[in-house]
């Protein structure tokens, strides 16, 4: 069976966790497509020549989860070379036999767009930057400026900007707790399977 769920959405919006759950129910494989642009945001150098020759084994860093890979990954995320040498393994991850969960910014809109579902989830800055603040620690004011930074640059680039796509249903967890955006979700995807 080829199922393709696509879940997009702002940084620490709950796609991650959602992701994770819905291929957890489901039995799908799961990609978070953010760590392949962390891993080019850290690895440094030419970022076209790190997109084009990415390892599992950079992917394994345990680094890429910082603030700072977050930033790197969103200002090489601009630069369209990197996004092409990343499409191609993108679309076969989406399109492989026995269904797919991918979390990013363009899943639904560019990587995949007869995705079978396709999913928005957004919240707050506000809200975002405090659970991303209890994750890293720090100074929360900072934390709320690298997220709205993250999201204009995210929102505003020319290539593949965050959007949510015509046909996505959208979960807004500003005020839902994790257990009820995971429901809300598998709900959908349980709908669409029949
Ligand atoms: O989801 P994340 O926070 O791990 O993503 C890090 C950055 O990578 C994000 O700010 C923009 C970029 N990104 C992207 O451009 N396209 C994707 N599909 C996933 C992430």
């Amino acid at each position: 069976m080829i199922f393709t769920v696509a879940i997009d959405g702002p940084a620490a919006a709950g796609k991650g966790t959602i992701s994770r759950a819905v291929a957890e129910r489901f039995g799908f494989a799961h990609l978070d497509t953010g760590s392949l642009y962390r891993a080019v945001g850290v690895m440094g150098g030419d970022p076209v020549a790190a997109a084009r020759g990415l390892t599992p084994d950079d992917l394994a860093r345990d680094d890429l989860r910082s603030l700072v890979a977050g930033q790197a990954a969103s200002r090489v995320a601009v630069i369209p070379e990197v996004r092409a040498a990343l499409l191609e393994f993108q679309r076969r991850f989406a399109r492989r036999e026995g269904g797919a969960v991918l979390d990013g910014r363009d899943i639904g809109t560019v990587i995949c767009p007869e995705a079978e579902v396709k999913l928005y989830v957004t919240a707050s800055p506000e809200v975002r930057a405090h659970r991303r603040w209890l994750e890293v620690g720090g100074d929360e004011a900072m934390v709320l400026a690298e997220v709205r930074e993250r999201d204009a640059r995210d929102m505003g680039r020319a290539d593949a900007p965050l959007r949510a796509a015509a046909d996505a249903v959208l979960i807004d967890t500003s005020e839902l707790g994790i257990e009820e955006a995971v429901r809300a979700a598998c709900a959908v995807v349980a709908e669409r399977l029949g």
